[in-house]
């Protein structure tokens, strides 16, 4: 019953370079140009920065390449790769079904912030949001996130076009889509880079992002460095399991692993140095938050030549941004449907898409028809956000750790990490494995206990 209509040649990736877009689409998303600078702004710049890099380092990375690694050796979705990697224990495979609740979740609000992007895009090419008065900006920001009507609209419309590319399968929907718009990314971050570095503010803004300062650093901002970690190499809830299991026999994991990390790494500096210098440059407080991104952008670049050119620019950077994360988001149910019942891939999507747009809704009426609802404090907007990255996915790392590290074991780490002996690649297999074993484990743990007030 495990593949209940033998699924017939699994579709995969096709090409090295392919199998890269695809992973550094997943990776880059709002994390880096929605996330990364509020999180930074609020947490105290470069020294917040230093802590995402250590987790990232510590533990993102080595649960990214488990999770590639073991994707690839089962070459099944998420819930079904622990059964096959251990069949005689099928508790394991709760790490996938808890990834698959946690893709949902993320969704649910992600494809509402991805809506507010599609739909400044248009406002910005129409001109009505631009201004320099960050009262008439902050305006039409609460304006749209407190329509209810525009809300879900946008939120529906983002997920029918991600649906659309999901339904054309992976090497034609996911592969082709992001193999052409990752470099077109990486172009307009550059143009917008190097604009907002001729301007004033510059120097101010650099300092900002690269002079650290510690005093803001408590448990719960750890917690949150170690929680972007983890979102922003799409790990901890199956995403790189599932993309894993796309991967090619011959693809060497730990050093693609550690390149898109590199990539998405740069690009969120790139976003910071597109952002800051230009925050600082007009009178801009760096701890605006997420409406840095709504706000704080369109009334900074109005400010600027061309800056009705570059606000388009920006928008369009960030749809494309959210596109690739949210393909490898909606990814993780579909692959799971389509694999377990033998259901085609359109229903499977369309399956997933029905019931994220109920779940959504309620992030998406957050700030207005359920703007009063809340839970442990906080709206169903923020509590998914938190829940997500502050626990689902620190906790789903953690135990793939104690998987791969104590359970599968070292001899079949190397069989899979060196592709049955092809790679000379020892000493790098040793240098994770270790990592992955003790470091990470320890790490997320201390980390989460500290940053939730247990110990
Ligand atoms: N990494 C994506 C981003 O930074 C978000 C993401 C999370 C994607 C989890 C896949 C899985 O936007």
């Amino acid at each position: 019953m495990e593949t209940a209509k033998a699924v017939k040649a699994r579709d995969s990736f096709t090409t090295g370079l392919g199998v890269i877009a695809a992973t550094l689409g997943s990776a880059v998303g709002l994390g880096n140009i929605w996330k990364f600078p509020a999180l930074t702004g609020l947490n105290g710049g470069a020294a917040f920065i230093i802590v995402y890099l250590l987790s990232t380092l510590m533990a993102g990375l080595p649960v990214m390449i488990a999770e590639l690694m073991l994707g690839r050796r089962s070459k099944s979705d998420a819930l079904t790769t622990f059964r096959v990697l251990h069949p005689k224990r099928e508790t394991w495979s709760l790490i996938g079904a808890a990834g698959v609740l946690s893709a949902f979740l993320i969704l649910a609000f992600y494809t509402e912030v991805a809506g507010w992007v599609f739909a400044y895009i248009f406002k910005a090419a129409s001109g009505s949001i631009l201004s320099a008065d960050p009262k008439v900006t902050s305006a039409a920001f609460e304006k749209l996130i407190a329509d209810p009507v525009q809300s879900v609209f946008w939120q529906c419309a983002v997920i029918v076009f991600v649906g659309a590319i999901i339904v054309m399968g992976v090497a034609k929907g996911i592969e082709k889509t992001t193999k052409r718009l990752m470099p077109v990314l990486f172009l307009i971050l550059v143009m917008i880079g190097v604009r907002s570095l001729m301007l004033p503010g510059a120097a101010q803004g650099l300092d900002f992002l690269f002079r650290p300062d510690f005093s803001k650093v408590t448990g719960a901002v750890v917690l949150t460095a170690m929680g972007l970690a983890f979102f922003k190499l799409s790990v901890g809830m199956g995403t790189m399991i599932t993309y894993g299991s796309y991967f090619r026999d011959d693809q060497n994991v730990p050093m693609t692993a550690l390149r898109v990390m590199l990539a998405d790494l740069t690009v969120s500096i790139l976003a910071g140095i597109a952002i800051f210098p230009a925050v600082f440059t007009f009178g801009f407080k760096p701890e605006a938050g997420p409406s840095l991104l709504f706000i704080t952008i369109p009334a900074v670049f109005s400010q600027m030549p061309f800056g009705n050119v570059f606000v388009v620019l920006f928008f369009v950077l960030g749809a494309i941004a959210a596109t690739g994360a949210m393909l490898s988001i909606m990814e993780v149910p579909v692959a799971y449907l389509h694999q377990r019942f033998g259901v085609s891939r359109f229903k499977a999507t369309a399956a997933t898409g029905i019931l994220l747009a109920l779940i959504g809704s309620t992030a998406a009426l957050s700030n207005s028809v359920l703007a009063n609802f809340k839970l442990f404090g906080m709206t169903m907007f923020d509590l998914y956000d938190f829940l997500t990255s502050n626990l689902l996915m620190p906790v789903g790392g953690l135990f793939i750790c104690i998987f791969v590290g104590w359970v599968w074991g070292e001899q079949k780490v190397r069989g899979a990490l060196s592709n049955d002996g092809r790679l000379q690649n020892s000493a790098v297999i040793s240098i994770f494995f270790f990592l992955v074993k003790y470091v990470a484990p320890i790490t997320i743990g201390v980390i989460l206990l500290r940053g939730l007030k247990i110990i």
